[in-house]
């Protein structure tokens, strides 16, 4: 049996389907149909619900979800609320009355999408604090009104962290005793599914040996679209939301400790103390809603070639830790990705956590995420260089890309080309020269194999123009304007 709160109110269900979405239970079984479905991929915000959860120091923290990839499991003992809740005294909330006023809507179908996120902004949900208004709605989209008002709109409405005691006491009546386990047997597909969800490292250890056929799903923002987009069926598994201890960072002189089902809104901050780069980097991934579910160890376990923090954290020299049972094994992150859709790990093993080393105060770290969209899209190219200089020479170098190879990939020969030579502007254009050797990239929607080789070619070009002297830099530029 599943409980949650929907609008302030205790629901319970039974027999429920574990991978069915929230954005259906609103819908088509509570008859919430403010929620709306317009992409049911993540990436139109249409369906945005807050969702609360107790944090440490049992403080309440909303976070804005797509219920169109939020499985049903997934509310258990949580708060969930839905536009309807806003006006629940038959008054308008401020957001709503702003976006009235300034005609911030017109066919009205992505509205109830954007008030959501604005009103998580209203009361301090995670990943809103201190953000432009613009980042708050990035994953929300509108095809008719124009931006302007619904911006203008998020603006006249003032941000602030709202304590919530009644909400908290409610939560906390709602606390198992057990971890969840659920059975349903589908009468459409006849097929069983279960759903497991540990509460501790260790208990996520022993279910994924003894099942270990079993999905893991962490923020499920690449496994909810395998249900809603591709119609596969999971029958088996294993949700790490409720595992405390994988949700946990640590940072120290050495380096940034990254438990697996850290979520990327949680982790940002972090990132951006090693480099700015990488806080600037998961900014552009998703919008807030993908980023308040997706988790770092997702990233990594499911081994895209185009996933952006894998060539950031390979660059960065990152260990990967996985788990089977007691057992641990720690791998530099680029020897876990063995080819397009296979990544060395052996059945019974989780991810457990990413260390990152913490750069060299004088290091040089860059990371590019090159995309049709500045916000919420997918990258062609994600190029990560670490550099250390030492009197104009290249004395370490690890160049890491996404989107040039069916995995993400080191590039040997580019970093060849550059340790234990000058960094001048030749140097650049040897290195660039050098990514031919490194990778073959495919052609594809996002881009052409010649697109792609070129415009990580300039990534490193750029990055000397960026790093060297301003006259050298300008000598350079003038004789590339000269040759045309
Ligand atoms: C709209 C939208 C935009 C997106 N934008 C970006 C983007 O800009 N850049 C980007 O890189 N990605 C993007 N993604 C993809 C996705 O958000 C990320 O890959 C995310 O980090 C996956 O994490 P998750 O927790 O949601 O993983 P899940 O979907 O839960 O799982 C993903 C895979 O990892 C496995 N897995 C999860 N946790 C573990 C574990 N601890 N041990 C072993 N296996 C595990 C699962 O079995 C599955 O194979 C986007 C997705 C959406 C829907
Ligand atoms: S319906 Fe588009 S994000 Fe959910
Ligand atoms: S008002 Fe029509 S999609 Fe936004």
């Amino acid at each position: 049996m599943l409980r949650f709160l929907l609008n302030g109110e205790v629901v319970t269900l039974d027999d429920v389907d574990p991978t069915g979405t929230t954005l259906d239970l609103l819908r088509y079984k509570l008859r919430l149909v403010g929620t709306k479905e317009g992409c049911s991929e993540g990436d139109c915000g249409a369906c945005t619900v807050l969702v609360g959860e107790l944090g440490d120091g049992e403080r309440l923290v909303w976070r804005a979800l797509n219920a169109c990839i939020l499985f049903v499991p997934m509310l258990d003992g949580r708060a969930v609320v839905t536009v309807e809740h806003l006006s629940r005294s038959g008054a308008q909330h401020p957001i709503q009355r702003e976006m009235v006023e300034r005609h911030a809507s017109q066919c009205g179908f992505c509205t109830p999408g954007f008030v959501m996120s604005l009103y998580g902004r209203s009361v301090g949900a995670l990943g809103t604090a201190d953000e432009p208004i613009a980042d708050v709605i990035a994953g929300n989209l509108c095809r008719c009104t124009g931006y302007g008002p619904i911006l203008a709109a998020g603006a006249a409405v003032p941000a602030q962290w709202v304590d919530d005691p009644a909400t908290v006491a409610a939560l906390k009546a709602l606390a198992r005793s057990e971890p969840l386990a659920l059975t349903y047997d589908d009468p459409l597909s006849g097929t069983r599914r279960r759903w497991f969800a540990p509460r501790t490292t260790d208990e996520l250890a022993a279910l994924v040996l003894a099942h270990p056929e079993a999905r893991i799903v962490s923020g499920a923002t690449d496994v909810g679209l395998w249900v809603t987009k591709q119609q596969r069926v999971l029958e088996d598994a294993i949700w790490t939301g409720e595992v405390a201890d994988l949700r946990r960072m640590a940072e120290d002189e050495a380096g940034l400790t990254i438990g697996a089902g850290v979520r990327y809104s949680e982790a940002r901050a972090a990132l951006a103390r090693l480099s700015p780069d990488l806080g600037e980097l998961v900014r552009r991934i998703g919008g807030v809603q993908v980023r308040n579910a997706g988790t770092i160890g997702g990233n990594i376990a499911n081994g895209s070639p185009i996933g952006d923090m894998p060539p950031a954290l390979i660059a960065l020299g990152a260990l990967l830790t996985l788990r089977r049972c007691d057992e641990r094994r720690r791998i530099p992150l680029e020897d876990y990705f063995l080819a397009y859709g296979r990544q060395d790990r052996r059945p019974g093993e989780f991810v457990e956590a990413v260390w990152i080393p913490r750069p060299r105060a004088d290091a040089i770290v860059r990371v590019v995420k090159l995309s049709k969209r500045f916000d919420s899209d997918i990258s062609a190219v994600c190029a990560a260089v670490a550099l250390s200089i030492e009197d104009g020479v290249v004395r370490e170098a690890r160049v890491a890309f996404g989107g040039m190879a069916a995995t993400p990939a080191r590039a040997p020969a580019c970093e060849a080309a550059l340790i234990g030579r000058s960094w001048d502007a030749a140097a650049a254009e040897r290195v660039a020269d050098a990514l031919a050797e490194d990778y073959a990239p495919l052609s594809d929607l996002r881009g052409s194999s010649a697109y792609r080789l070129a415009v990580a070619g300039n990534v490193l070009r750029r990055l000397w123009l960026e790093t060297s002297e301003p006259d050298e830099a300008m000598s350079v530029l003038a004789e590339g304007l000269a040759d045309g």
